[in-house]
């Protein structure tokens, strides 16, 4: 008996990598296999943490923004990414886990986040950093996941990389109109830069050789290209936009090699990747406990949302 459903679930396994090679995509009702489910919820709920703990580095400005215009597109950036936190954790939904289980995972500080939003945001030209490198960053990451084989997820990177490129230039013109500025507004664009860049590298994960989980993943076609070449592809197209508004980076190994038409760079600092990623980050305690707080400051939203549900829908 044992023998048979071995043979059979191997039989299925290879049907299923056998799509995957035909470049099909799957489905939620689709077979597949538990670890391919399962590497999916971590992988798209760690993504829907990230959109969500995103919100906080630049809500910290939507008060302070300089002026009307600006606040009006930096609130609905921030509420753009809400939404993409609400879509993947939708698109996580059709793998059999509920929210609310991946929600408690977070809280509980079982479940990873992009490092990226453990870092402060001291400035206003912080925020045009932020929309030019880290959406910039999450661009090409997403782009990339669009065509994954898991259809929910590739169909959500879709729609959320069209915000995404309107966060990126919104982001590169905040920077680029504080370069035509005065002397210290250029101070505070350089400033901002200075600290992401390393960061924003640092968002693409390990390299290639520490990457524990990209071998399966990219066999899956979960993943369609390695993090480093990711990352370089983000370098070769961000440096030149920089340098186009006068905008230095924080490398000096960083110079165009006419010979593989791309930039080398120098060294991401990991011992500062490990550190932020296992929780000492410069805002690490901040991000959590702001989501904590808003978890309690939302349980009477929540259960006022239950109680008029059961009184008008059941
Ligand atoms: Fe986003
Ligand atoms: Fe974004």
């Amino acid at each position: 008996m044992e023998a048979t459903v071995t043979a059979d679930m191997l039989e299925r396994e290879k049907a299923f990598n056998d799509r995957i090679a035909r470049g099909e995509v799957i489905e939620p009702k689709d077979w597949m296999p538990e670890r391919y489910r399962k590497q999916l919820i971590r992988m798209m709920s760690q993504h829907a943490h990230s959109e969500i703990v995103g919100m906080l580095p630049e809500g910290n400005w939507i008060t302070r923004a300089p002026s009307l215009s600006r606040k009006a597109s930096l609130l609905a950036k921030v509420q753009d990414e809400a939404g993409h936190g609400l879509y993947i954790y939708s698109a996580t939904e059709t793998l059999g886990v509920d929210r609310l289980e991946l929600t408690q995972q977070f809280l509980d500080g079982n479940a990873k986040y992009s490092s990226i939003f453990n870092y402060p945001t001291l400035s206003w030209a912080d925020i045009g950093a932020i929309g030019w490198l880290v959406d910039g960053a999450a661009i090409v990451n997403q782009t990339a996941l669009a065509k994954c084989s898991y259809g929910p997820y590739s169909r959500a990177m879709l729609r959320i990389c069209k915000e995404e490129n309107f966060h990126h230039k919104q982001g590169y013109q905040i920077l680029s109109i504080m370069m035509q500025g005065t002397a210290e507004q250029k101070e505070m664009a350089q400033d901002a830069v200075n600290r992401f860049w390393w960061p924003s590298l640092m968002m693409f994960g390990p390299s290639d050789a520490n990457s524990p989980n990209s071998e399966e993943l990219m066999r899956w076609k979960v993943k369609l290209h390695s993090n480093d070449d990711l990352r370089q592809r983000f370098i070769d197209r961000t440096v030149p936009q920089g340098e186009a508004i006068g905008l230095t980076f924080p490398d000096d190994k960083l110079k165009y090699s006419e010979t593989t038409r791309s930039y080398e760079w120098g060294q991401i600092n990991w011992d500062e990747f490990k550190a932020v990623v296992s929780g000492n980050g410069p805002c690490n305690k901040q991000r959590m406990q702001a989501r904590k707080t808003a978890e309690e400051n939302g349980q009477w939203v929540r259960a006022a949302a239950e109680a008029y549900a059961a009184k008008h829908y059941n």
